[in-house]
């Protein structure tokens, strides 16, 4: 009798407790097929680009041999249309026989044994977004432990063809299978982007509870004006999405188009400076096959990867839009650093902003600033200090900003504390030794 109420007690919370999978205490990263590679499942006549195990194959060596996983790309992620028309006799999913002969858990384990890990994609509702078997209420435990009978490592669930009601059952009784299944699966929801992404509608605090990220709003599509629509909404809405994003719990404004049509290389590094700000998932839609090298050096920008890896995990916010059509960024760092981004939206020639660390909401202090995709270190800056950027059309100027140090540090390699081993950085942001941290760092 006297045991009831620790048992209703624990009962209360494990179905309140937070997704507690330990997973994605930073941003994802990876690759994903949709955005470049959507349902091409013509595979008789284009076989290197349509939706098959030999496509996935193909982008995992890439990310094993080409640096992208040592720089935390370790995701593989297949979108839509994968799957055949019809479940197996036991009502469970089934890849396409012909597209995927050898089956997603050898598919798995090719990517395990590179040190990759696999999602997959679900739908809940009757049909996926492209008319593939989906997810229907009765059948989330049985998919559940498919794709973790598989080795799958990340479930991305859409929302099509379901109504509110079953999104609302649905959502967290696949976050309770998945969690049931003992393997440690990331999980995706793209419950908010169906329901216009804003509360009341969408309950944030849940979606922390039960997902890892979120799809918000709309699919991003290969044009500079669908990533300034996006950017744009994700930061009209900050003072409502911002404090929702935390390790294990990001907001995902959707893929990186970066190293296809619609960028300019300008563009393509204001799409990677503004998901580092947001602390966005990095997960790259494009062809790793054919990459330029311009768009390999964006993507794989160790200071850029760095902020939107930073271990606190806070998202960022616009500061500030002038009439200039400069826009502001900032994102707080660990280790008392920031990121700010200034954002050209101009039409017409490189724009010289002038401002100060002061006049952004910076304390009194002494700072220096690495330019995340010139290399260069600007030393010297107080709060104070008059500055100038001169910003491309559409481009960024951004900056890694961290207070200059006044104290030895016997621990200090020679380069600031967060930037250490694991991103392979410019020489520049070396400091001349002896190195120095105020007493508020140590
Ligand atoms: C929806 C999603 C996309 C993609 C497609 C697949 O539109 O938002 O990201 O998964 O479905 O059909």
């Amino acid at each position: 009798m006297k045991l009831l109420p620790v048992i209703s007690l624990l009962a209360l919370t494990s179905a309140t407790s937070a997704l507690d999978n330990g997973l994605m205490r930073t941003p994802p990263m990876g690759w994903m097929s949709w955005e470049r590679f959507r349902c091409n499942i013509d595979c008789e006549n284009d076989p290197k680009n349509c939706i098959s195990e030999n496509l996935f194959r193909d982008m995992a060596d890439r990310l094993a041999e080409d640096g992208w996983k040592e720089m935390g790309y370790d995701h593989v992620m297949i979108d839509d249309c994968w799957s055949s028309m019809l479940r197996d006799k036991d009502g469970r999913l089934q890849p396409d026989p012909q597209r995927f002969p050898g089956g997603i858990a050898k598919l798995a384990r090719y990517l395990h044994d590179r040190g990759l890990k696999l999602g997959i994609y679900g739908d809940l509702g009757t049909h996926t977004c492209g008319g593939y078997p989906g997810t229907t209420l009765d059948k989330i435990d049985t998919d559940a432990q498919t794709f973790a009978s598989w080795g799958v490592d990340f479930l991305k669930l859409d929302g099509c063809y379901s109504n509110e009601e079953e999104q609302q059952k649905g959502y967290p009784l696949m976050s309770k299978a998945l969690n049931a299944t003992g393997r440690p699966i990331g999980y995706s929801c793209s419950w908010p982007a169906y329901r216009g992404g804003l509360p009341p509608s969408v309950n944030y605090t849940l979606l922390g509870e039960i997902c890892n990220l979120w799809r918000n709003y709309d699919d991003i599509q290969d044009s500079w004006d669908s990533v300034q629509d996006i950017t744009d909404w994700f930061f009209d809405n900050q003072e409502i999405l911002q404090p929702e994003a935390g390790p294990g719990r990001w907001n995902d404004p959707d893929m990186l188009i970066i190293g296809n049509f619609g960028l300019s290389v300008d563009q393509s590094r204001s799409q990677m400076a503004l998901w580092a700000i947001m602390a966005a998932p990095l997960i790259m839609s494009n062809n790793l096959r054919t990459l330029s090298s311009e768009a390999r050096a964006i993507l794989q920008n160790g200071a850029a990867i760095a902020i939107n890896q930073d271990p606190m995990g806070v998202q960022g916010r616009r500061l500030l839009q002038e009439r200039s059509q400069i826009e502001v960024y900032w994102r707080p760092l660990s280790q008392s650093a920031s990121a700010l981004v200034f954002l050209s939206r101009r039409q017409d020639m490189p724009y010289r902003y002038h401002t100060s660390l002061a006049k952004l909401n910076y304390t009194a202090g002494s700072y220096e600033a690495y330019d995340v995709f010139t290399g260069k270190t600007l030393s010297g800056l107080s709060a104070a200090t008059e500055f100038t950027v001169s910003i491309n059309p559409s481009g960024v100027v951004m900056w890694y900003v961290y207070p200059k140090m006044h104290y030895e540090h016997p621990q200090d390699d020679g380069r600031y504390p967060y930037f250490r081993q694991k991103y392979r950085m410019s020489s520049s942001l070396r400091f001349h030794k002896p190195r120095v941290v105020p007493p508020s760092l140590l």
